[in-house]
């Protein structure tokens, strides 16, 4: 097969495979370089989550159907925690009946409204009603899920308690931890 003159010259099979080897290390010299990057930049997949507890209330000072507000895990996070009188899912306390929620609805995000006679939040916006003595469970309306529970912890030495985790996903968010 003869050369067209007109045409630049073609790598000699022997140099193209020499080329083609700078190409594969240089690749190389690339990843080698990135891993270090890659490494720190990795995202804590660990089931545990850091929720640092907070104390909440005095068991002593809570009064029977009157909710105690906080915050958790942080401060854009308003909930609330009941004192119901008599023990119920995740009570906590002497008598097991304490509970706290997200107040925030699963819905759209209101603001919940804690009401003593029905003794369930309820949403203004669309009307989803939650119930504070059955872990939070939707009665009725639009939101798809409960109320993030707010899982409480008693210390009987100091009659305080206090919120260490989040049971469920608190509306908005994608990690109750942010
Ligand atoms: S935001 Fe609560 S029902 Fe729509």
């Amino acid at each position: 097969m003869t050369q067209d003159s007109n045409q630049p010259a073609q790598p000699a099979r022997r140099e193209f495979f020499k080329m083609g080897g700078a190409i594969t290390a240089g690749a190389g010299v690339a990843v080698v370089g990135l891993a270090p990057a890659t490494a720190e930049a990795a995202v804590d997949t660990s089931a545990t989550l850091p929720y640092k507890p907070k104390t909440i209330a005095r068991v002593k000072t809570m009064k029977v159907n009157q909710p105690v507000a906080f915050n958790y895990p942080d401060a854009a996070s308003p909930c609330q925690a009941v004192k119901m009188g008599t023990p119920v899912p995740g009570g906590v306390g002497p008598d097991n009946d304490i509970v706290a929620y997200s107040i925030l609805c699963t819905h759209q995000g209101c603001p919940t409204v804690y009401d003593s006679n029905d003794r369930c939040f309820k949403c203004p916006c669309h009307y989803s009603i939650f119930d504070a003595e059955k872990a939070g469970q939707m009665v009725c309306g639009q939101a798809p899920t409960k109320l993030p529970q707010i899982v409480l912890e008693y210390d009987a030495k100091t009659d305080m308690i206090a919120a260490v985790a989040v049971n469920g996903l608190i509306y908005g968010r994608q990690a109750n931890v942010l």
